[in-house]
């Protein structure tokens, strides 16, 4: 079985302690161009170097064969044959994946990425604004399925979500799409901000079991993922 899933980022691996865990949902969240299906896809490729794959469910379309062969380098062929990708074109269709899972996933597997599980659903949302409250039910029974089949199936699931502005004490934050239904199943909250350096985003995480301050640090966007990034 496989335990953690490295990032291979050191600073990142050291604050997560190994990596992604088998068993949890860890939850990203970050404004766009901020390196969020990046960093699935270089999770992805470590899962599949561990030889397990990975169900990555793409419900924004953004999922780039490119992008993952850049990540993955000379292992492409190999590394390609063990991420299986599922594209629900609506929110009924990402609800009837997610319900499936367990015919999906199966022995073998060691991470499931939905990336962006709140894209279909802001859709939705906006098209039926007045089934806001059934609808936001319908994603917090998703995210508690997700937290079943992690744990029943002993393996990694990474949430990533959109962000929306709000206002506190008179200056504008941001916090995930659905930060409460996100926030109460995710075990490992990774929030990453952009700097004024496009290449350079800045990630806060935080820790369900730890009662720490949350941890930061600042990562580089390169060819091949994402990498540790310091000043020296
Ligand atoms: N080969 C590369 N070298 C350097 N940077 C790259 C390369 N390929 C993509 N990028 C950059 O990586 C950044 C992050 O892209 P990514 O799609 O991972 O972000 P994201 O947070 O998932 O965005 P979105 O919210 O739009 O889904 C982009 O600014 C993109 O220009
Ligand atoms: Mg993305």
């Amino acid at each position: 079985m496989l335990h953690r899933i490295p990032t291979y980022i050191k600073r990142l691996d050291e604050i997560l302690g190994g990596g992604l865990t088998s068993g949890e949902i860890s939850l990203v969240y970050g404004e766009a161009e901020t390196a969020k299906t990046t960093l699935a896809m270089q999770c992805a490729v470590n899962c599949a170097r561990r030889g397990y794959k990975t169900l990555f469910i793409d419900c924004d379309g953004t999922f780039s064969t490119k992008r993952l062969s850049q990540i993955a380098s000379e292992d492409f062929e190999k590394i390609s044959e063990l991420v299986i990708l599922a594209r629900p074109k609506d929110f009924k269709e990402q609800a009837a994946l997610i319900d499936q899972l367990n015919n999906y996933v199966a022995k073998g597997f060691g991470l499931i990425v939905v990336d962006t599980l709140t894209f279909l659903y802001r859709i939705e949302v906006s098209e039926k604004p007045e089934k806001t409250f059934m609808l936001n039910r319908e994603l917090n029974r998703q995210m508690a399925w997700l937290a079943q089949v992690a744990k029943t199936q002993k393996l990694a699931v990474l949430v990533m979500s959109q962000v929306r502005n709000v206002f506190e004490e008179g200056c504008v934050e941001v916090e995930p799409v659905a930060t409460r239904v996100l926030k109460f199943w995710a075990d490992t909250i990774i929030f990453m901000k952009p700097t004024e350096n496009p290449q350079i985003v800045s990630l806060t995480i935080t820790k369900k079991s730890k009662t720490t301050q949350p941890f930061s640090c600042q990562l580089q966007i390169c060819k091949n993922g994402l990498c540790d990034y310091s000043l020296d």
